[in-house]
């Protein structure tokens, strides 16, 4: 048994625990018909899938999940399938140790079918890492920073590193995916960190270090 675990009266993990692989979520953060969010979301796992991390990653599709907008009124006949979808919700987004947020910037912001899937969420989320995944004019980097500011309030450490995309250089057009390979240093060092910060806030999830 380590220092540690004896200091804080820990038992030692089992080899299962030990090997057991952290999961991912990349969370594709626009509904948008003809969004670009699906072709930058399908780089970033096929990105990830080739590092060989100690890590399972799945994509997850805000599309798929009809969230209604927090709070709001709805028919009855629409009622049980709202309950469901922000039940499976939930329990999708608690199932992961991190996550990769692939978010879209709208009117210098995180778009809004985004910030309402995560109002719907806090203890789902709290104590997990997070990497940010923009594009736009800036590389999404407004919204980025809104999302921060929420993270804060959600308790998700988000990780320094980012992957910020010009809607200018790095798609044709601004609608066909065309990533300059420079990208691949910040993407390697956002997953590094969301790796890292994964694991960390794993271990303290299962044996939380009280004063
Ligand atoms: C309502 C709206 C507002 C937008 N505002 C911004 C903006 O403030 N900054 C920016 O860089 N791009 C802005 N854009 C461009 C989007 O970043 C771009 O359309 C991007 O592809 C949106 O993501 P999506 O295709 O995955 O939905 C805006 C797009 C829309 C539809």
């Amino acid at each position: 048994m380590g220092f540690l675990d004896k200091l804080f009266g820990r038992s030692p993990k089992t080899e299962e625990e030990n090997m057991s692989n952290l999961k991912i979520g990349i969370i594709l953060g626009s509904v948008r018909q003809g969004r670009n969010a699906e072709a930058v979301t399908d780089w970033m796992f096929d990105f990830a899938v080739k590092r060989n991390d100690n890590a399972d990653y799945e994509i997850v599709d805000l599309a798929d999940y009809k969230l209604p907008l927090l709070g709001e009124t709805l028919p009855e006949a629409e009622q049980k399938e709202a309950e469901a979808a922000i039940q499976a919700w939930s329990e999708k987004m608690a199932s992961f140790d991190g996550y990769i947020f692939v978010a879209p910037e709208y009117n210098h912001a995180v778009g809004g079918a985004l910030k309402n899937a995560l109002d719907y969420l806090k203890p789902e989320v709290a104590n997990k890492a997070a990497g940010l995944v923009g594009y736009g004019s800036l590389g999404g980097a407004r919204a980025h920073e809104n999302l921060r500011l929420i993270f804060g309030e959600l308790q998700v450490a988000d990780v320094q590193t980012a992957v910020t995309f010009s809607l200018m250089t790095d798609f044709v057009n601004m609608s066909e995916f065309k990533p300059a390979d420079y990208h691949a240093a910040n993407a390697n060092g956002m997953l590094d960190q969301v790796i890292t910060w994964s694991a960390a806030f794993k271990a303290l999830r299962k044996e939380p270090v009280t004063a």
